[in-house]
């Protein structure tokens, strides 16, 4: 992104924290159009889709003099154990505050790598009391401290995945993968999505963006992940584009996708649980929560055209041994409200 537009290097804070860039390559088994971007191996200890968004958050975070960040998410947040690691290594104070999800390996493995990173971690109990909790958090007029949105989805978390956009242009100008008609990703708390429809539509890859739709579109009557709520933070990422003294010839809208989220966040689907096994075939793990509901739509889309469609994979594959393999332990910091 700044070498095709060098205007925004000085005008946008950028750390290079991530393992960039990540392959693309062609899911075997699936057909000859299919391909896979993988996100899970974008850090060696920690990978999947929030690195990316970290690399222009945490400049954010310094370039402010901030010291401490304090996000949220649930039990089992991919986010949570990257922001946790990446505020270690740059030497900044990261709390997490947690809400219930139901018990699995995945919230087991991941408050264990959040502990080893040190994360000061605060189980609110519900959704709502987590949201109250990071809202009316007595820190809030502090100078020192970053509040940083569940998912990373604030504007400097999306610049991150309009730069991944510039990065798969770079890899099919070089002849690495074909154009792909379709590009299929998981939407929950949106930033990969929106950072996606504009760096295509900035960097000319002529691609439709398909966001599928796998956490509640309303909390209550308040939209959250609604086409609204994505073009929302789109305008955003483009003012702040604008801004930096890039002006987006136009703003592009979301292409967000609703049939594929079955019975809830988190929930397991038919189609997901199809897809979970036909990837593990391929070597990739899925999970229920995110891209097994993804893959599924890929694998519709693939099975009914012979274009070229692309899987972003935005789950970390790097097992949780890593983690006690390569950070210290800060030691658990636990609060319960
Ligand atoms: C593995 C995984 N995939 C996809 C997403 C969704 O990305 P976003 O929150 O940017 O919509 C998340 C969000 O937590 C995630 O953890």
């Amino acid at each position: 992104m700044f070498d095709s537009y060098p205007q925004l290097s000085g005008a946008l804070p950028w750390l290079p924290l991530a393992d960039l860039p990540t392959p693309v390559e062609p899911v075997s088994g699936i057909g000859s159009n299919a391909w896979i971007k993988r996100d899970d191996l974008s850090h060696a200890v920690y990978g999947g889709n929030k690195l990316r968004k970290l690399e222009f958050i945490l400049a954010d975070v310094l370039a402010r003099g901030k010291t401490h960040v304090i996000t949220f998410g649930a039990t089992g947040t991919n986010h949570g154990v990257a922001t946790a690691m990446l505020c270690q290594q740059l030497g900044l104070r990261c709390t997490v505050l947690l809400f219930e999800q139901p018990p699995s390996t995945t919230v087991r493995d991941n408050l264990t790598r959040m502990r080893h990173f040190g994360a000061e971690l605060q189980f609110c109990g519900s959704l709502a009391n987590t949201v109250r909790h990071y809202y009316l958090h007595p820190k809030r007029l502090s100078r020192r401290h970053y509040f940083l949105f569940a998912g990373g989805s604030n504007v400097a978390g999306t610049m991150g995945f309009i730069n991944a956009v510039f990065e798969l242009r770079q890899q099919i100008d070089t002849g690495q993968c074909p154009l792909p008609s379709q590009i299929f990703v998981p939407v929950g708390s949106s930033a990969t999505l929106a950072g996606l429809t504009v760096g295509a539509a900035l960097a000319g890859v002529e691609s439709d963006i398909i966001g599928i739709r796998v956490a509640p579109s309303h909390l209550g009557i308040i939209p959250t992940c609604t086409p609204a709520t994505v073009n929302q933070l789109i305008r955003q990422t483009c003012a702040a584009l604008t801004k930096a003294g890039l002006s987006p010839p136009t703003i592009p809208t979301a292409k967000l996708v609703d049939s594929y989220y079955g019975d809830g966040y988190g929930v397991a689907s038919t189609a997901g649980s199809r897809a979970t096994e036909k990837f593990a075939e391929c070597g990739i793990t899925l999970d229920q929560t995110y891209t097994a509901k993804a893959a599924a739509a890929f694998l519709d889309a693939a099975r009914q055209s012979t274009d070229v469609q692309l899987y972003w994979h935005t789950l970390n594959s790097r097992p949780v041994e890593r983690v006690l393999e390569r950070s210290h332990d800060a030691g658990p910091k636990t609060r319960w409200f």
